[in-house]
């Protein structure tokens, strides 16, 4: 059942190791081309991406982001951000959180399969990693940034986890752990 997306899927991991090379403009946007390509509620599409490969910004937002200090060795990084007003359900709604959390996803899929190195870093809900992101990148009211992204070349030693774990597996009612 192995094929080349499986993979993918299954080498991902957080890379938090990188060591210093420069990825090209159009790889950066090639990584945001395979966020689009996320399912959405509606396909509604309620995301923007920073691309961020000015050092400046990118220490800027590596001092200011206490979970995110793999940033300025990685180089580059991603901010996936969501358009409230766009959002399906209106401004008020949350779908724009999975929405983007699906453009996220196969950013970090999209690096993996390129050999790249990606990590999810989370911006939203915490205010106080909202503000920095919000005031360096200039993003209107209506633009939360969900996740800050660093993107580079990884160093190695970042390994994929073992995660399958049959317990959570249930067939057809939550009491069957076996399959018809
Ligand atoms: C919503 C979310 C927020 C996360 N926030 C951070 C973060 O702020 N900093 C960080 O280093 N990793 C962050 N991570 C990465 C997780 O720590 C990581 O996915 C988890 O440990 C599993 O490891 P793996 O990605 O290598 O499989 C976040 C992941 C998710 C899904």
């Amino acid at each position: 059942m192995e094929n080349g997306t499986t993979k993918t899927i299954f080498s991902r991991k957080s890379v938090r190791n990188y060591v210093e090379a420069t990825v090209p403009p159009e790889t950066l946007e090639f990584l945001v081309r395979a966020g689009m390509a996320a399912p959405s509620a509606m396909d509604r599409r309620p995301w923007e991406f920073i691309i961020i490969n000015d050092k400046t910004v990118v220490k800027k937002l590596n001092d200011a982001l206490p979970h995110a200090k793999m940033a300025e060795k990685a180089g580059h990084a991603i901010v996936v951000a969501g358009n409230i007003e766009k959002q399906a359900g209106g401004k008020d709604s949350t779908f724009w959180i999975m929405d983007c959390s699906a453009a996220v996803e196969n950013i970090l899929l999209a690096a993996e399969s390129l050999g790249l190195g990606a990590v999810w870093t989370a911006v939203y809900p915490n205010a106080d990693r909202l503000k920095p992101v919000i005031e360096t990148l200039g993003l209107p009211s209506n633009i939360v940034p969900l996740a800050f992204i660093p993107v580079g070349k990884p160093d190695g030693n970042d390994k994929p986890k073992e995660k399958f774990d049959k317990e959570k597996i249930h067939w057809n009612h939550w009491s069957n752990k076996k399959a018809k």
